[in-house]
């Protein structure tokens, strides 16, 4: 047994560890201890067809961990964090909890559906005496008006306020079929002023051919997940923001949105071309 299968909790009744989850995965890809043997086994077959899957995925939470302190920079209080897995080193809420200033206070949800993620958001949030400021909403993402009427969303979230809504590594799981453009329109829609979307994207349109057919093996590999995947090009990314301005520095890969020289991420530099990143704001309307 070795020191994931130690540490993993006892997975719930309603948790399936016959099928490897992408949200257990990502959690080994981090370092995290919330997966099991049938989880690592995959991701070990995984790694061996896209072997920057690590790096890339340290990059990606790297990259998020610096959004969420600009965005608490820039003033916005409210997060919403749509597929957000597993609880693993360095979430939304212990970065918005470090980043705040003294005496301020924010609220953050987690919207993932996955039992495993639930049942682990939900704890974690209960350790960190959280559960005032921060909740978890098990639903489907696509179903973007029980998300939005949900109970704790409308315990946390003002929607007369601006709200940070992040989308992690999380897009290339909604298929063409699923219309994520006008999913992503119909939340644009319902945030207010000044929120930002923040989204990032796995892919390979920037990467030498061979090393872009190693990514294309590793996400057909999805393909017997509870997960299937998609990847999708700089160019099929851009709509997903709508009409809001990109902040700077635009749809750019992970480590180069506004760097900040605290992390170190061995082979990031390797994995650069596999995920794209970007963060724009929602414009005043016109008077
Ligand atoms: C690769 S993980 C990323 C987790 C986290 N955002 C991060 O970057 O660390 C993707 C997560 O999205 C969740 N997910 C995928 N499709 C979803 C959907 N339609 N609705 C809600 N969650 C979804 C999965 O359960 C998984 O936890």
């Amino acid at each position: 047994m070795n020191q994931g299968e130690e540490l993993a909790p006892p997975a719930p009744a309603r948790v399936d560890v016959d099928r490897p989850s992408a949200a257990r995965m990502y959690d080994w890809y981090l370092g995290g201890t919330h997966n099991y043997a049938v989880d690592r086994e995959f991701g070990k077959q995984v790694e061996g067809l896209f072997p920057l899957i690590k790096p890339l995925a340290r990059s990606n939470r790297a990259w998020m961990n610096r959004v969420v302190r600009a965005a608490v920079d820039a003033g916005i209080r409210q997060f919403i964090d749509l597929g957000s897995g597993v609880p693993s080193v360095g979430n939304v809420h212990s970065d918005v909890r470090n980043a705040l200033p003294e005496g301020e206070r924010a609220t953050v949800v987690y919207v993932d559906y996955e039992d495993v993620a639930a049942v682990h958001a939900r704890i974690t949030l209960e350790q960190d005496g959280a559960t005032g400021w921060a909740g978890l909403v098990q639903r489907d993402l696509r179903d973007v008006p029980a998300i939005l009427t949900d109970p704790e969303v409308e315990r946390l979230i003002d929607p007369g306020q601006p709200v940070c809504l992040l989308l992690v590594a999380v897009l290339h799981f909604i298929g063409p079929a699923d219309r994520p453009a006008d999913l992503l329109g119909q939340y644009r829609e319902w945030l207010a002023p000044g929120s930002w979307l923040a989204l990032s994207h796995i892919a390979h349109d920037d990467a030498p051919p061979e090393a872009g057919d190693m990514v294309a093996r590793f996400v057909s590999a999805y393909q017997s997940t509870s997960n299937p995947g998609w990847l999708r090009s700089h160019d099929e990314i851009v709509p997903f923001f709508g009409d809001w301005p990109l902040l700077e520095p635009g749809l750019v890969h992970l480590p180069d949105w506004r760097p900040d020289g605290a992390t170190t991420i061995e082979k990031e530099d390797q994995a650069r071309p596999f995920g794209w990143c970007g963060v724009a704001a929602k414009p005043s309307p016109r008077p």
